[in-house]
This record gives structure tokens, sequence and C-alpha cells, in this order.
């Protein structure tokens, strides 16, 4: 079966494309249109499609929009409640209800050749979970937990894959929602609302749990594997910040009280399921389910063996797991999830091209991965853009910007090229055959970025800048096997310095997507004071350009 899987309602358009169950392509509108999330997560927004991501992906996959078997939709409006129902006194509800139903009318626009009776509508959450639980590397069967925002009637999913088969356990109504929450307390605490919810988890670091009697009030499980949200006065815990201000102890204190609750209240969600299911493994979706420090609190204290999250687990993610879905209900087996290198690539010939478009100075060193691992030894920054570009929002090997851990400042000058706020970690990539040494507590491998770990105490002083003001450390495992290149660099830099680990964050600069194309990184590269930009086998550096390095 050919399936184009699509994404469009709420955030972070994207498509995906799945051919007898295996997955192509996927990608984010944002790494086309170049708009960070694709598109505001506004109602009047809710008609744009992913509509550059969907051609390369069908181009990617070689199929025309008249050979797809179908196309599935991450939303179905025939499940939705009236406004009033809600609960959420959202008053365009209606029009973004509008919107869905059109939905196929639209796509067969936007793709010509396609017909509107292809197109096939997938619950929200099922779409979660199948993105999860259907990918996850598990032998058999798992449970599944989907903690989102909100879909058509729901927030939240709780359930079982048997042989390939969902089965829904609870679904907790809206307007009790844990992405809504954590999205209330972000605007509240001047960050941007459906984009921010990481920073608010990075904060929670620097504050003291201190409200968590008044929180655990209005935020708690009720025991029957659903929980309660509502009547959270923030104000009544810290005043509302703007975006200007700076940020005080007592912001910091209130989104320490709201993770250690919505830590609470996963665990206690999780103990109902592992009670209804006895399922060894546990597979995570939903945007809520992108807040680290909360998986490895699963991981290390619910009765589940393993947890494994989706690595575009938020929204973007449902256009994966909903056309996923449907290939497994027609009949295709579907293959452990690929990793996340899912997007875009260029030829070293087109790479070579871009170049002397730009006409700059480059060179081709004998090993980019070795020339690579030489520069950050000297402490230099480097853009990193190697292979296909990732699906999600963390940057794995492939779009990265690197530096070396061993120099506290690398953190503030890192935050510095990308213009972003001082109080955000970056995190550490380390050879997995390492990483046991250096890391405890969350699981290991762990090829995604999706949880903490405790980083060593004889570690610490010897890689300041990967370590976060609370001694963890959101690291990336690199297996050789599946990481050649990165692996290849991480060894160069540990044979000239000792450490196995490179602090890596995304190759973007704030409030700007990640770089995707070729085009993109020179841009990058010309915008920040980065020393080398390793395109495929290709080096460019600033000392070159004749400019101060
Ligand atoms: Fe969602």
């Amino acid at each position: 079966m050919r399936i184009l899987g699509i994404n469009a309602l709420y955030h972070d358009p994207s498509a995906a494309v799945v051919v007898d169950g295996v997955t192509v392509a996927a990608a984010e509108e944002e790494r086309f249109s170049r708009r960070k999330h694709g598109k505001r997560p506004v109602p009047f927004s809710a008609w744009e499609l992913p509509e550059l991501a969907a051609a390369w992906c069908l181009d990617q996959a070689g199929v025309r929009p008249e050979e797809l078997d179908a196309v599935t939709y991450s939303f179905d409006p025939a499940l939705r409640l009236p406004p009033t129902q809600l609960g959420l006194f959202d008053p365009w509800d209606d029009l973004r209800q509008d919107y869905a139903q059109r939905a196929p009318e639209f796509l067969a626009t936007a793709l010509p050749g396609l017909e509107a009776s292809r197109i096939r509508f997938v619950q929200h959450h099922v779409a979660h979970a199948a993105s999860a639980g259907l990918a996850a590397p598990f032998d058999g069967d798992c449970a599944v937990l989907v903690l989102d925002g909100r879909g058509e009637q729901h927030s939240h999913l709780a359930g079982r894959f048997c042989g390939g088969a969902l089965h829904t356990l609870y679904s907790q109504q809206l307007p009790h929602s844990l992405g809504l929450l954590y999205e209330d307390a972000t605007q509240h605490l001047g960050f941007l609302r459906s984009s921010d919810e990481y920073k608010v988890m990075a904060l929670a670091s620097y504050g003291k749990p201190r409200h968590l009697d008044y929180l655990r009030q209005f935020v708690h499980a009720r025991g029957d594997g659903g929980f309660h949200t509502s009547g959270v006065e923030w104000s009544a815990l810290a005043p509302k910040r703007s975006a200007d201000q700076p940020w005080t102890a007592e912001h910091a204190d209130l989104a320490s009280s709201l993770q250690t609750v919505l830590e609470e209240v996963l665990l206690a969600l999780a103990d109902w399921l592992y009670d209804q299911t006895h399922a060894r493994n546990l597979a995570l979706a939903g945007g809520v389910a992108l807040n680290c420090v909360a998986n490895t609190r699963l991981f290390t204290e619910s009765a589940f063996d393993q947890v494994w999250v989706q690595p575009a687990a938020g929204d973007a993610g449902t256009a994966l797991g909903g056309a996923l879905y449907l290939a497994q209900r027609l009949g295709d087996s579907i293959p452990e999830f690929p990793g996340a290198d899912l997007g875009r690539e260029w030829t070293d010939e087109e790479l070579e091209t871009a170049l002397r478009t730009a006409n700059l100075p480059f060179d081709r060193p004998a090993d980019i991965a070795d020339a690579v691992a030489e520069e950050l030894a000297n402490d230099g920054i480097v853009a990193w853009f190697q292979g296909r570009s990732e699906f999600g929002p963390r940057a794995l090997g492939h779009r990265s910007l690197l530096a070396h851990p061993g120099r506290e400042s690398n953190l503030r000058r890192l935050n510095d090229v990308k213009g972003r706020e001082q109080f955000r970690p970056v995190a550490p990539m380390v050879l997995a055959s390492r990483a046991p040494e250096l890391f405890s507590r969350g699981p290991i491998p762990s090829p995604y970025m999706l949880f903490v770990h405790d980083v060593a105490a004889d570690w610490r002083d010897r890689i300041p800048a990967a370590v976060h003001v609370d001694g963890t450390a959101r690291i990336q495992s690199v297996d050789a096997s599946s990481e050649p290149l990165v692996a290849r660099m991480l060894a160069g830099f540990e044979q000239r310095t000792g450490l196995p680990v490179v602090i890596n964050t995304s190759l973007n600069t704030a409030g700007r997507p990640m770089v995707d194309s070729p085009r993109d990184a020179l841009e990058c590269f010309g915008s920040t004071p980065v020393d080398l930009l390793a395109i495929g086998p290709f080096a460019v550096r600033r000392r070159s350009l004749g400019v101060a390095g």
C-alpha cells in the first residue's frame, strides 16, 4: 500500500509516506516554508496544509498523487463535540471543524491528480498512538500512552497494542488536559504557547517546587485512568511575565512545581496502565512526551521495563502515525522505526555546486569527521550538515551545531550564536559504548535525546558545558553502526581530548526552523560566528573568508 500521512489542523504541519509498511520519508512543513512550526497555532491557520512537505515526500517515494492508495488526515471531524460541550470555550472551534471537513477537497487541490475520496480521517490520538506503538522497537505487544494537548474530544489515550491492533482502555475527556495545562503555564511565564514548553522544563531546574499543595488540589490523577487539571490560577503562584521581562525565582518556582506535579500525574497514569495490561514495555507519544525529565521518571519509577518515545512525539508525528495505522489495518506489516533521519539530503555534487554558486572558498579534507574533530578540539564551533535531515524537533547529528564540552563558557557561546536564553542547556552526544561510564539513571542507548541522565560526579568538571544546573544532561548516544560518520567524529575528538562527548544543539538561530537545505546552511553560517561549516565532505572555514575566526 502507498499511503501519504498528513498532519495539518493544530501544530507542526507535516507529511509522511509509508510504502508497504515501510516509512520512506517524513518531514515537517517548516523545513520547506522556513516558518517556525509551519504556521501559527491559531484557528484561522487551520486550513493550511503541508503542501511542500507532502509534495517532497511523494517525490522521494517516487509516487504520484494518483498512485496513492490512501491519504490519512490525523483529525476526524465526525468525532468532535460542539464547543459548548468541550468546555474549552474556544469561539473558533466551529471554524476549525469546517476546515477539517473540507480537508479532502483542499488536499485534492494541493496535490493535483489525487482524488478527494482517497482521504481517510484518523482519530487524532489513534494517530499519535500508532506513531509510537507500531514503530516501537519492542518484540511483541506493548502498552501505549498518548499525552497531548487536545484531539477531537480528548487529551490523552491509554491503551495496548496486541498483534498490531490498538485497544483503547481510557481516554481523558476535555477540558482536562496536561498539554493545555503546560501551555497555559508557558504563556503565563512569558513564553510562546504551543512552542516553548521545553523552556518551562529547563526553567524548572532553577526553582523549588514550593506550590505542590496548591497545584495538587487542581491537578491530579483520579485513579480510574484519567486525571483532573482545571482551576489553577497561575497569578496566585507568580506574576504574569511578558516576553521582554527577566524571569525571577517566583517564575522558576512555578515551573518547578508544575513540572513535579506533571511527573506525579504521569507516574500515576503509567501505574494504572501497567495494572491493566501487565505489559513489559511502554510506548509514548503526544507533545507532553517530549518532556524528557518526566520520561526519565517514567523509565526509572514505573513498573515498565522499557519506555520508548517516538522522536516526532508532537503533532508532526501524527502524519507518520496515521499512515502507519492505516497501513497496518490494510494488511501491511510495520517494521521497527528506521531512525529520525527521514528528511531531505543532497549529493556531494549538489553540495559542491551550492558552494561554488555562493563563491565561497572551501576544501575537501581526507575525512570530514576528522577535520571537524580537530576544529572542535581547538575550541571551534562547527555547523554540521550531513545526510538526511531529522523528523521531529531534535538535532541528532544531521543538522547540528557542535562545540567542545570541556569549556563551561561554550554553553554561553552557543546560546549567543543562536540568540537564545542563557538558562537553556545544550546536550551532549556521546559514543554509545562509553555512555554508561559517564551517564546513569536514564535509559542507554538513548539515540533520540528524549530522556535526561545524571552525569557521573567525576565527569561533571570534565564536560561542564554539557551539564545542566541540576547535574543532568539530555544525552544522545551514538552507535557506530547506525551513525558511522558522527561516531567517527566523536572518536577523533576523544583521541585528541580524552573526552568521548561533544555538545550538540540544533542548527538554527532563535525563532527560525532548523536548517534543512544547503542554502539554509549557508545563510546560517553567514550570519553567525561559526568557525567551520562541515557540509557533506566539504569544509568552509571562517578564517578562509578573511575575517576573524
Ligand atoms: Fe496532538
